[in-house]
C-alpha cells in the first residue's frame, strides 16, 4: 500500500497515500505515537481552537506536543476569525510542523453555528481572507479540510475547492458529506471525484472507509491522491499497513492496547491518563453487550494493571 513519494504537498514528499484524520479528543499525542508505528503518509492533530491559544487554555501546551516520528505532521486550527487563525498559525508555525490545516468542515453545532468549521463554507470571502493572510505570512504549506456544503441545497464544494486552490491552498481533504448530514447517510465519493478532476493540488478523499477494500474502492472512484481515515483507525490502526481487523492477532491487539494505556499514563499522569483512555475502549472492543455492572467496573477502574487484565479477558472471550 505504501509507496515511495506517492505525492507532494508543496515541496513535502508524502510516502503513503493513507492519512490519519484529525479527530477532536482522540488524535492526541499518545494516540499519534501509536499510529506512527503504522507509517501513515500524514498525521493530523486534533483540531486546535484559536481561542485556546489566545486565552492560554491550561490544556493548550499539552495539545500541541508532537514528536519528530509523527512527521509529516499537520496542526489543524479552527475559528471563525481570520486574524485569530493567523495569530494561532504564526505561533504554531514556530513549532515547525510540516503543514497548517484549517478546519472548514466541522459540523458540531458549537463550532459551525458560530461560523467556524463548516460554517466557513457559507462565507467564501472569509475563506479568501484566511488563505491570503496565512499564505502571505507563513512559509509552511497551508491546507484545508472541507465538507460538500452546508446542506443539499448549498453544495458549493466545487467553487470552494477552486477558490482554495486559487488562493494558495496546498492540499484539500474532503469529507464527502454536508454539514447537515453530520455523520449520517452515505459519503458521496462521486462529489469528491469531481473535486479531484477540477483542481491540480492534491486531494484526500474521506468518509465511509472501514476496510482495505474500501480504500481500493474510494481510490478507484475518486482517483484521489490519498485516503484520509478516521474512525476505522481507532478500531484498527493496522489499516495503515494494509491489514483488516481480522488479519491482526489477539496478541498484537493486546500489546497495542496495553502500550496505548501506558503512553496515556506517561503523558497525562495516572489519574487523567486512565480517565482519558476510557473513550478508546469502545473502539478497541465491542463492549455494548457486556452487563452494565461490568462496564461500570471497567470505566471506574483506577488500577492500570487491573484495567488491562479486564480488557484482556474481554478480548479473549470475544475472540474465542
Ligand atoms: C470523534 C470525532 C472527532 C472529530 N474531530 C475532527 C477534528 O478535530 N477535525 C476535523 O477536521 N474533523 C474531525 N472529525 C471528522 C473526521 O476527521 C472525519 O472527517 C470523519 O470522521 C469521517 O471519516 P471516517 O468515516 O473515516 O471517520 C471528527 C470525527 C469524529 C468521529
Amino acid at each position: 500500500m505504501a509507496k515511495d513519494n506517492v505525492f507532494k504537498v508543496g515541496d513535502i514528499p508524502i510516502k503513503s497515500n493513507l492519512i490519519l484524520a484529525p479527530m477532536d479528543g482522540l488524535t492526541d499525542h499518545p494516540f499519534r505515537e501509536i499510529i506512527k508505528r503504522f507509517h501513515p503518509g500524514i498525521i493530523f492533530s486534533e483540531f486546535i481552537n484559536a481561542y485556546d491559544y489566545l486565552n492560554n487554555h491550561p490544556f493548550f501546551p499539552q495539545q500541541i506536543v508532537f514528536s519528530e516520528e509523527q512527521r509529516p505532521f499537520a496542526y489543524q486550527i479552527f475559528d471563525n476569525s481570520p486574524y485569530r487563525i493567523l495569530q494561532t498559525a504564526l505561533y504554531l508555525s514556530e513549532k515547525n510542523p510540516d503543514l497548517i490545516d484549517i478546519n472548514m468542515g466541522c459540523s458540531a453545532k458549537t463550532v459551525a453555528s458560530r461560523g467556524a468549521g463548516a460554517g466557513l463554507l457559507q462565507e467564501p470571502q472569509k475563506i479568501k481572507q484566511i488563505l491570503t493572510l496565512l499564505t502571505n505570512n507563513l512559509t509552511v504549506p497551508v491546507t484545508a479540510k472541507i465538507r460538500l456544503g452546508w446542506d443539499d441545497t448549498s453544495l458549493n464544494y466545487l467553487s470552494i475547492s477552486k477558490l482554495l486552490e486559487d488562493y494558495g491552498c496546498a492540499m484539500i481533504s474532503v469529507h464527502g458529506r454536508t454539514k447537515k448530514q453530520g455523520y449520517q447517510g452515505k459519503a458521496n465519493w462521486d462529489a469528491i471525484a469531481e473535486i479531484k478532476q477540477n483542481v491540480k493540488i492534491p486531494v484526500l478523499a474521506n468518509g465511509d472507509v472501514n476496510s482495505v477494500d474500501d480504500i481500493q474502492n474510494i481510490i478507484k472512484v475518486t482517483n484521489c491522491d490519498g485516503v484520509m481515515i478516521g474512525r476505522a483507525a481507532l478500531r484498527n490502526p493496522w489499516i495503515f499497513s494494509g491489514l483488516d481487523h481480522e488479519q491482526v492477532t489477539l496478541k498484537q491487539r493486546l500489546d497495542l492496547l496495553s502500550n496505548h494505556l501506558d503512553l496515556m499514563i506517561q503523558f497525562y499522569g495516572l489519574e487523567s491518563g486512565l480517565i482519558l483512555f476510557r473513550k478508546y475502549i469502545k473502539f478497541y472492543l465491542d463492549i455494548s453487550n457486556l452487563g452494565k455492572e461490568f462496564r461500570s467496573n471497567l470505566y471506574n477502574q483506577n488500577d492500570p494493571l487491573k484495567l488491562k487484565s479486564s480488557l484482556f479477558t474481554i478480548m479473549n472471550t470475544q475472540i474465542n
